[in-house]
């Protein structure tokens, strides 16, 4: 059942048209975006405080990074993940999709192997080529329940002589994965033993729900900790990614001389904005990121209920992370793509599945972290163009491309 909140401050619909975010103005004004993921509430007040000082001086002149802000992250890691990092083992980044790529950058030379996992994030499919690697795909395995978890066997068999870094993404977009701790252990057993370095994006770290506690893979010992490149940032938390601020955690001083060899000359300093925000977020925005947490995991019960119990034939397994539902369409008897499907029937914008890897197709994944209005309005709009499919008369019961063709013609009408 989901759960009663009266946070009210996350109930405001903020209307983001006209400030050319990527999420709202990216479709025509009819259609609900629940896609990229960013959050439709306003950052934490010490964050818009922090920013509107900064603005106030009228100066954005070349920046130095803030003088508390590699402590303030210290502080912030142990507190909440218990991880103690030195000031030094950070390296600031404009973002983390910088940061995954670098890292394939400084580990790998071409032709060695990148392991990934998909379905996942779809940059860091692209990463390895990028650097002129090759993406070394290692599903992830998905249960009957639509739960999945690595395939450890797939995993240890994939692995070659020439693969080199593992590409993870903890917790896991879309599938909503925190891995385990004993999970994670396997991992860093294996990376050591086939001396693989570790790249662990873990920007969705702060979205874990029911009392988990988000594990950093480095945290777990220091030997894996001397192989890892860990990437957080305050975007997704604080619902600040506009503002491009991330950091790269590497405390092994030869690999960390190595990723800034491999910024030199392509990746310069964070913008000032960017700074003031980070620095603000993570010195005083616990308290407010515990209320926003509460609500967002309960309209994480709302979505699963309502996709349970409303939208016949979509499959959603647990969310155990990410504001982000990964929805199976495959037995929905949908015509087509399910993202053109909503798109085009609900006026509600997704990810189309198949972008995470060829395991997304027939998938959707839908944005969660808005409030709760928004929320049951691309539910609502969701069930009523399946209602209105699955209910269309039996005289149109019929194969899948006349099928496709009806969608079309509804398309273009
Ligand atoms: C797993 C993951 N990594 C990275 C990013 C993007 O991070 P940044 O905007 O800092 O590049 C996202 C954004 O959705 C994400 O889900």
């Amino acid at each position: 059942m989901a759960k009663q909140t009266a946070l009210r401050p996350f109930d405001e619909q903020i209307d983001r048209r006209g400030t050319d975010s990527t999420k709202w103005s990216s479709f025509d004004d009819d259609i609900l975006p629940m896609w990229i993921a960013d959050m439709d509430f306003l950052c934490p007040p010490a964050v818009v405080a922090a920013l509107r000082d900064r603005v106030e001086h009228g100066v954005f002149g070349y920046t130095l990074e803030p003088k508390d802000l590699r402590d303030r992250l210290v502080e912030y890691l142990d507190r909440r993940y218990d991880w103690k990092v030195a000031p030094e083992a950070l390296v600031f980044l404009p973002s983390v999709v910088v940061g995954f790529n670098l890292a394939c950058q400084a580990v790998v030379r071409p032709g060695d192997g990148v392991l990934v996992q998909p379905p996942v994030y779809y940059p860091i499919l692209a990463a390895p080529k990028n650097a002129r690697a090759v993406a070394q795909h290692c599903p992830l395995s998905r249960s009957a329940t639509g739960r999945y978890e690595i395939d450890f066997g797939r995993l240890e068999a994939t692995v070659t002589n020439r693969t080199r870094l593992y590409l993870q993404c903890n917790p896991h977009n879309p599938v909503g994965r925190e891995f385990s701790e004993q999970e994670l252990r396997r991992v860093a057993e294996i990376a050591l033993r086939r001396k693989l370095v570790v790249c662990s994006d873990e920007i969705h770290a702060g979205f874990v729900f029911d009392g988990r506690r988000h594990t950093p893979l480095a945290s777990l010992s220091p030997e894996i900790e001397a192989r890892s490149i860990t990437l957080t940032a305050p975007s997704k938390t604080f619902n600040v990614a506009g503002l491009h601020f991330a950091a790269a955690i590497i405390p092994n001083k030869i690999l960390r001389e190595r990723y800034v060899q491999a910024k030199r000359g392509l990746v310069s300093s964070v913008n000032a904005l960017g700074y003031a925000a980070a620095l603000a977020a993570y010195r005083e925005g616990d308290a407010w990121f515990e209320d926003l947490l509460a609500y967002v995991e309960a309209n994480r019960d709302f979505v699963v209920d309502f996709v349970r119990s409303e939208l016949p034939g979509i499959g959603i397994g647990p969310i155990e992370a990410t504001y982000l539902a990964w929805l199976d369409c495959r037995d929905a008897g949908i015509p087509g793509d399910p993202y053109e499907f909503f798109l085009r029937e609900a006026h509600v914008a997704t990810v189309p599945g198949a972008i995470f890897g060829s395991q997304g197709n027939g998938f959707v994944r839908l944005n969660f972290a808005c409030p709760r209005a928004t929320l049951v309005e691309g539910l609502r709009r969701m069930r009523s163009a399946l209602r209105e499919w699955q209910e269309r008369p039996a005289s149109d019961l019929v194969d899948e491309a006349t099928a496709v063709a009806w969608h079309a013609s509804r398309v273009a009408g």
